[in-house]
């Protein structure tokens, strides 16, 4: 599961940078979230955070948040890290002295998760013995700071109190969050989902692959700093912030996409549920019952090529592919049997049934390479996943 920062805008000039900061998390495969002051409602509307983080943007502390009465607490549990940026001198003062006041000083009262600021103002508020003691106050409490830099303030002043650097920011965040980086400068392309294969305009042959296998793989290598393309069929995921997604339909589009993307790519894991066969002859109308009884009794298929094996049977020695057995049985058999005959360095094996594999969110899988089959126990797919990028990094190192 992706981390999640709670970002605490408070009313500063600087706060049109906290904008690129959303960004800069997202990129880092952190889930971001923000909460507003009253006073920061003036300098941008919540809706642009909105629209940036996709999530709701809480201001008031009696505002309604649908089904959640005490909406401080929750926003406070669901942080992992709580950064406030830009932050006021005022929010700054209030938390020193434990005053709640608000929506977003409530929240800082009321979470457990590291607290970092990053502090925005005038130079002579910056300066004042009053703003530097709480500061100290709080730094004693175990507050992290990522300090004001020395420049031209939005108040005409020259000094100390311009909000830093952006990176700087989400850096630190990062590196607080202890988010593995270990996938940084690699390229990882991840198919997922089903294929759908018209049959006519109405009709189609697919499979309920829901993609969150996929999904979380994606999201895991995003999250540890690979560079990710996702190629999905049809799903009803979210696109994952910050990586490059392609939809795609067919097992042909899907083909395409891949191949225009596995030269420039490090590691390819297919998850994708592709369709083995198509209809020879999808129809654009809708076939109907008695006057075409004949193509709706024989529906003639032919195969639709296998894009893994094709992918691995062109892999440079310097790529990594990893395909998935999706087995009703033998699963460390039939994953082995794939292994060699689709040329795959790394296969997943999993046993699905009606009930296991392919819509819920667990998963209970065998990694299965040339040199030995390792069982793993029932995980969830985020896990999954993160298990399957540390045997891919290890065989990277
Ligand atoms: N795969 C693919 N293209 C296809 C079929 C499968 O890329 N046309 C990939 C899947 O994404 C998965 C792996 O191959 O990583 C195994 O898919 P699976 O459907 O289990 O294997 P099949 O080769 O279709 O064998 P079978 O249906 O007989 O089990």
């Amino acid at each position: 599961m992706s981390k999640t920062v709670l970002i605490g805008v408070t009313g500063c000039v600087a706060i049109y940078k906290t904008c690129e900061i959303i960004r800069g998390l997202q990129k880092g495969g952190v889930r971001a979230k923000v909460v507003m002051t009253e006073s920061a409602t003036h300098f941008i509307n919540p809706t642009l955070f909105r629209s940036l983080t996709r999530e709701p943007v809480a201001v008031g502390l009696f505002d309604d948040a649908p089904g959640d009465p005490i909406h401080h607490v929750s926003l406070a549990k669901e942080a992992d890290l709580f950064l406030i940026a830009p932050c006021t001198a005022n929010v700054m003062a209030k938390m020193a002295h434990g005053i709640a006041d608000d929506l977003l000083t409530t929240t800082a009262l009321a979470t457990t998760a590291p607290i970092v600021i990053a502090p925005a103002m005038n130079v002579n508020m910056y300066e004042n013995v009053a703003t530097q003691q709480n500061m100290e106050t709080l730094r004693s409490r175990g507050i992290e700071f990522v300090d004001a830099e020395s420049g031209y303030l939005a108040c005409g002043d020259e000094g100390k109190g311009r909000l830093a650097d952006p990176a700087v920011i989400v850096k630190a965040v990062l590196d607080r969050l202890n988010v593995k980086r270990d996938l940084e400068g690699k390229r990882v392309l991840v198919t997922a989902g089903p294929t759908v294969e018209p049959i006519d305009a109405v009709r189609f042959i697919s499979n309920p692959s829901s993609g969150k296998m996929g999904f979380a793989i994606a999201v895991a290598a995003h999250n540890r700093g690979a560079d990710v393309t996702l190629v999905t069929g049809p799903v009803s995921l979210e696109d994952p912030a910050g990586i490059e997604t392609v939809h795609v339909k067919t097992a042909l589009e899907m083909f395409d996409a891949v191949e225009s993307a596995f030269g420039e790519s490090d590691i390819a894991i297919f998850t994708a549920a592709v369709s083995d066969y198509r209809p020879a002859s999808p129809v654009e109308r809708k076939l109907k019952k008695g006057a075409d009884d004949a193509a709706l009794e024989t529906l003639e298929l032919v195969e639709n090529p296998d894009i893994l094996a094709t992918m691995a049977s062109r892999k440079r020695p310097d790529q990594l592919v990893v395909g998935f057995a999706a087995e009703t049985e033998n699963v460390e058999a039939n994953a082995r049997k794939k292994l060699v005959g689709k040329k795959a360095d790394l296969i997943v094996g999993n046993l699905v049934s009606h009930d296991n594999g392919f819509a819920i969110d667990e998963n209970e899988a065998m990694l299965v390479d040339a040199r030995a089959s390792k069982e793993l126990p029932r995980m969830t797919k985020a896990q999954l996943a993160c298990a399957i990028l540390d045997e891919l990094s290890l065989a990277l190192q």
